[in-house]
């Protein structure tokens, strides 16, 4: 894993194996020699966004090789940018297997050195994730550190927002990894497994719910939807005591480890991406182990329901009803709308820690991923307050989220016809009466993130590989930050 640094002082004279420096579109490079000069102005480097040149035995420089990185228009380049120009300078230092290399930190408009400091780390950190756990014969080389260069006067800055966005990143990273892994490795008990890890190493309370602990605590919809799987469920509760008597922040994640549809079987064509139905509960852990690490003064309180939906002589049937942890009774329309019953029953167990706020992940809805594409999870919730929050958290950490509306006809619409309610409203808005169905059981200050479209990809960008995200794990952190200030 690749130590994110800081240094202060002039980048042009840090004795490196490789300097990246970043130019904007139209930038003459200053100080960088010779080679540099011309390559600007011969034309065949433009500071194009993603562009790079590389350059050997520089006078005057420290390093043996400069990277010139383009970093696009001066007047478009924000925190996002400046992620993707630092992932692909780390990339590239280990591409060419060097052991260190140093970036110089460009400055942000409309940020300070801190964050953008915290962006370079992670985007370097995050650039350089892979997931090849599973591959057999890949020996890849590990770059060991990524040295942020900024002035002298701002260099406790870099160091704070350098430790920040490294920890952030390893939050994201276990995220990515719980999600990558197939449901035949990332079972309901490992995810357990992972949050006793979690509690061990930062001095968390972690309690585990098995199927009879289920069963007793009266979390019907986890205990249904999770009843027909050889893969038994868990209910995972890591709680994170650092803020004396305050009220907890409670985080939620939807931790279908494998969402096979049920008896509403979903079509076999891309079901293999369902393994990611517990991204929500991956970035839920990932969040946990940054709140960690970065020792977050606060008291948060995790919680995962984790199951398989499977169908089977055992399984829940369509036109079932349920009571629910609340009291509530729920109608099955379908089996495959299975997020929002193991949901619904962490949030009415979420009532025990009068929450200052709670905010579920999950990927719920194919809708929410039909409605904002690929890049923005789905923002709904009962508190202007704290939707605000989680936006602005999505907008600095580049984990964008975009509010939708939980106008009281969509819960008209999931009126049950035997039972309370209905766990589906059909076609239209699906997203929409998802989050109406999820705020039947939240009665504080709550909001919920569907994260279907941004969870993962099949595409990408320079510090996301295909696969899993780790959205919103930073998002979390970034929100949690946010109420320690
Ligand atoms: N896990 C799915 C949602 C999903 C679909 C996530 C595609 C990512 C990609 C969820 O459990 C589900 O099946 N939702 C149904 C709800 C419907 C049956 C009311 C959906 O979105 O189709
Ligand atoms: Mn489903
Ligand atoms: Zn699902």
């Amino acid at each position: 894993m690749v130590v994110i640094g800081a240094t202060g002082g002039a980048a042009e004279d840090l004795a490196a194996e490789m300097l990246a420096v970043g130019l904007f579109k139209g930038q003459a490079p200053e100080g960088l020699g010779d080679a540099a000069a011309k390559v600007v102005s011969s034309g065949d480097f433009t500071g194009k966004e993603g562009e790079t040149a590389l350059l050997y035995g520089q006078d005057g420089l420290g390093a043996a090789r400069l990277l010139l990185v383009g970093l696009g228009e001066r007047e478009r380049f924000d925190l996002e940018r400046l992620r993707r120009a630092s992932a692909t300078a780390a990339k590239r230092a280990r591409t060419l297997k060097l052991r260190d290399a140093a970036f110089s930190l460009p400055l942000v408009r409309g940020a300070g050195v801190r964050e953008a400091a915290q962006a370079a780390a992670e985007g370097a950190s995050l650039g350089l994730y892979h997931f090849d756990r599973h591959k057999s014969g890949v020996e890849r080389h590990e770059l060991e550190t990524f040295q942020l260069v900024s002035d002298e006067k701002d260099l406790g800055q870099t160091i704070e927002g350098a430790e920040v966005g490294q920890k952030a990143a390893w939050g994201a990273s276990l995220a990515r990894d719980l999600a990558n892994e197939p449901s035949n490795v990332a079972t309901p008990e490992y995810l357990a497994q992972k949050a006793r890890e979690i509690a061990q190493r930062h001095g968390m309370e972690v309690t585990v719910l098995d199927r009879s602990g289920i069963d007793e605590e009266g979390l019907t919809g986890l205990a249904t939807v999770g009843r027909s799987a050889a893969n038994e469920p868990r209910f995972i509760v890591l709680e994170h005591r650092k803020g004396g008597d305050a009220a907890p922040v409670v985080l939620v994640g939807k931790a279908v480890t494998f969402d096979s549809g049920g008896i509403s079987i979903k079509p076999s064509a891309g079901m293999e991406n369902m393994k990611f139905d517990m991204s929500g509960g991956a970035a839920v852990l990932g969040a946990m182990k940054a709140v960690g690490d970065l020792d977050l003064p606060l008291n948060v309180v995790a919680l995962l329901p984790a199951t398989e939906n499977l169908p089977g002589g055992d399984a829940f049937k369509p036109g079932d009803v349920l009571t629910m942890h609340s009291g509530k009774t729920v109608e099955i329309v379908t089996t495959d709308a299975e997020g929002r019953l193991i949901l619904a029953d962490a949030l009415s167990y979420a009532r025990r820690y009068e929450p200052s706020a709670v905010v579920d992940c999950a990927t719920l809805t194919g809708a929410c991923h039909v409605a904002l594409g690929d890049y923005a999870s789905g923002l709904m919730g009962n508190d202007e307050d704290l939707i605000s929050e989680l936006r602005t958290a999505g907008e600095a950490t580049g984990e964008r989220s975009w509010p939708l509306p939980l106008f009281d006809e969509y819960t008209e619409q999931i009126r049950g016809d035997v039972a309370d309610i209905k766990n589906s409203g059909g076609r239209y808005g699906g997203a929409l009466t998802a989050g109406a169905f999820l705020k039947e059981f939240a009665d504080y200050p709550w909001a919920h993130l569907d994260i279907a479209g941004t969870a993962y990809g099949k595409k990408g960008n320079a510090y996301t590989p295909k696969g899993a995200t780790g959205a919103p794990a930073r998002l979390l952190v970034e929100f949690l930050r946010g109420r320690t200030r």
